[in-house]
């Protein structure tokens, strides 16, 4: 399956600052996504990326949600049109004509499958959210009380273990939180904190 994006630009510059509803970025997660856990790793991305914004970045509220729009899109086509991933949402969201940042953060989401390599903040944050985000969510489901008193200490002792949600690369993951010159610890415990406030 060859998922190369074949491009490096996307969207249109004079789209800069655009961005879609909330509602209408709900219609189409649910018209395009009938898998519901699939559902809820794209909002629990989306959350991330949105508190991520606000608290460490400090950015506006528009901007939180432009950084919140690419995580709760980033895998849009990946239930239904998985040979067609990213590219289908790339090209449906340059229709309605959203800002190339949202854009270039989707394309870049999984820089050895597209092609495209993060750049941005957003870029780098949605690569790095996007994987540990779901071990760590899968990590919840079998501990006894989900989220509570679950520690960083847990969550590394799971990433060692090559047989839980071993389809999780471990590189990748490592890849990711360097290029966004994060420290293991600092970003699970970020996501510990702020996916456990928000489970639906
Ligand atoms: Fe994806
Ligand atoms: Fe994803």
């Amino acid at each position: 399956m060859d998922l190369l994006l074949d491009r490096q630009n996307f969207g249109d510059a004079a789209n800069h600052g655009k961005v879609i509803s909330k509602e209408e970025a709900m219609e189409l997660l649910q018209t395009w996504v009938l898998n519901e856990r699939l559902q809820l790793h794209m909002k629990q991305v989306g959350h991330l990326m949105a508190s991520w914004a606000k608290n460490v970045e400090q950015l506006s509220g528009e901007d939180q949600w432009r950084w919140q729009l690419a995580g709760l899109l980033h895998d849009a086509d990946w239930d239904q049109w998985p040979d067609q991933h990213c590219k289908k949402i790339i090209e449906e969201l340059e229709k309605r004509q959203v800002d190339p940042e949202v854009l270039h953060a989707i394309a870049s989401h999984g820089p050895a499958h597209f092609g495209v390599e993060p750049v941005s903040k957003m870029d780098k944050m949605l690569f790095a959210f996007d994987e540990l985000s779901g071990l760590i969510h899968a990590y919840s489901l079998m501990r006894p009380n989900g989220y509570e008193a679950m520690d960083v200490k847990g969550v590394k002792k799971r990433l060692k273990e090559k047989s839980f949600a071993a389809n999780v690369s471990r590189d990748e993951i490592n890849d990711a939180i360097s290029r966004a010159g994060l420290q293991q610890d600092e970003l699970i415990a970020f996501i510990i904190k702020h996916q456990s406030n928000n489970l639906h």
